[in-house]
């Protein structure tokens, strides 16, 4: 009898994932994770993860968790358990001009990752173009390629504070385009759109009949006294789904809450809905203990205190958020061929290096001899989308201290370093 054993054939991953990027986990990353297995620190400012910054979850969320523990153990209605729905409802009730949501227009999620790929899923078909913002969060961009669809770059224009370039977004509207995403406040650049702009945005959609996808998961997290719009405000004759959720806003990434919401006409979108309800029900529900911790953020007096009055106390002047945007922004300003746009929101500082006195060639290697010299952890522009190799992305987490030690390193490494 032959006992060798038979030769395993190559196991390979789908030709789908073949254009499918997301280098804020990439290579680079993983050196990281090498690295400190081997006992080095890292100081990572690749991911906007709050609670190893020494972010605490606001108590009030975790006790409603805690105590309905015992009966969040079976699957929930597919949209979401009542009370989060309801949570959700009341929630975009207070912001004036958000059109009036309806029960089933409301969809939990874990987290908004998974609320983006159901509706990449639902809506994009083969061919399909959807337009989305260069620099991107590059999930947005992965999902729809995922999906089969084609990410058609807009141009968010640096020299006018990273805000869309709306000549430029509307010239890339061919007659496959179904959908606008808009990231506002923006990761990476940290921009926060202004209303004329936003009716700019809506205007486009309206002219040529596109459906708004508007990803809003800083919607609280804003500085120098900044108002955040949401775009479903200038657009409720428009079909628009905006996402939000709990990782940002209260600091609870690992708990996985998001939602989704549906607003404006929706006669000519049944189709559509009805393949959004599909992958909700494919997925049977959000997980439970995540949506709890959403009825607990979003309802009643004090735990709203807890979760979004102290994210007003870390953006304020002053705080402990502010602060840290500041020094960042304030030192990559002073640096030789460096240039960064204040960050108005979100939690990411998006600066420039000028080409005549950087000369990066790729800018992934750029972070990876970051790394290895100096041990700090960034992400790369282009794994942005951004399409030269001339920016960087720095997470502002941290505590001003050190994220002021981390600005000083780098910029003695940048002023040595050639590729
Ligand atoms: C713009 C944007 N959208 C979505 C997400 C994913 O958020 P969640 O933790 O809710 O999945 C992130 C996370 O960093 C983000 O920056």
């Amino acid at each position: 009898m032959n006992s060798a054993k038979p030769l395993l054939g190559p196991v390979r991953q789908s030709s789908k994932l073949r254009n499918v990027l997301y280098e804020i986990r990439g290579p680079v990353a993983d050196r990281a994770a090498a690295l400190e297995r081997e006992g080095t620190e890292i100081l990572k400012l690749n991911i906007g993860n709050p609670q190893p910054f020494g972010f605490t979850a606001p108590p009030s969320i975790v006790e409603r968790m805690a105590r309905t523990l015992d009966v969040s153990h079976g699957y929930s209605d597919s949209h979401g358990l009542p009370e989060a729905v309801e949570a959700v409802i009341s929630r975009y009730a207070a912001v004036p001009d958000f059109p009036e949501l309806d029960r089933d227009r409301v969809f939990l999620g874990n987290g908004v990752s998974e609320l983006i790929t159901m509706t990449c899923q639902a809506l994009v078909d083969t061919g399909d173009e959807i337009l989305v913002p260069a620099p991107d969060y590059p999930l947005w961009t992965a999902m729809v390629t995922l999906a089969g669809g084609n990410a058609v770059h807009y141009r968010c224009d640096e020299s006018d504070n990273w805000n869309p370039d709306l000549a430029d977004m509307e010239a890339r509207i061919t007659d496959r385009t179904t959908a606008i995403v808009v990231i506002n406040p923006n990761n990476p650049t940290g921009a926060v759109y202004p209303p004329h702009l936003l009716r700019g945005i809506a205007d486009i959609a309206r002219r040529h009949s596109l459906t708004l996808l508007v990803d809003e998961i800083y919607d609280v997290i804003t500085y120098d006294g900044v108002t955040h719009t949401p775009l479903a405000t200038v657009a409720p004759d428009l079909l628009t789904l905006s996402y939000s959720g709990l990782s940002k806003s209260s600091r609870l990434a690992g708990y996985r809450a998001g939602w989704l919401v549906v607003t404006g006409p929706t006669d000519h979108a049944e189709d559509f809905l009805h393949g959004l309800n599909l992958m909700a029900s494919t997925r049977l529900c959000a997980n439970v203990p995540g949506q709890q911790a959403v009825v607990a953020a979003l309802g009643g007096a004090a735990s709203r205190e807890d979760a979004d009055l102290s994210i007003g106390g870390l953006t304020a002047p002053g705080g402990r958020l502010c602060r840290s945007r500041d020094v960042v922004a304030s030192s990559l300003n002073a640096m030789n061929g460096v240039s960064c746009v204040t960050p108005r929101g979100a939690l990411y500082a998006f600066p420039r290096l000028d080409p005549e006195v950087h000369q990066i060639r790729n800018d992934e290697q750029l972070v990876m001899d970051l790394l290895e010299r100096e041990h700090i952890l960034l992400v790369h522009g282009t794994g942005f989308n951004w399409p030269t190799p001339d920016h960087l992305r720095i997470v502002l987490l941290p505590e001003e201290k050190v994220l002021g030690t981390a600005m000083e390193r780098m910029g003695n490494f940048l002023a040595s370093y050639r590729q």
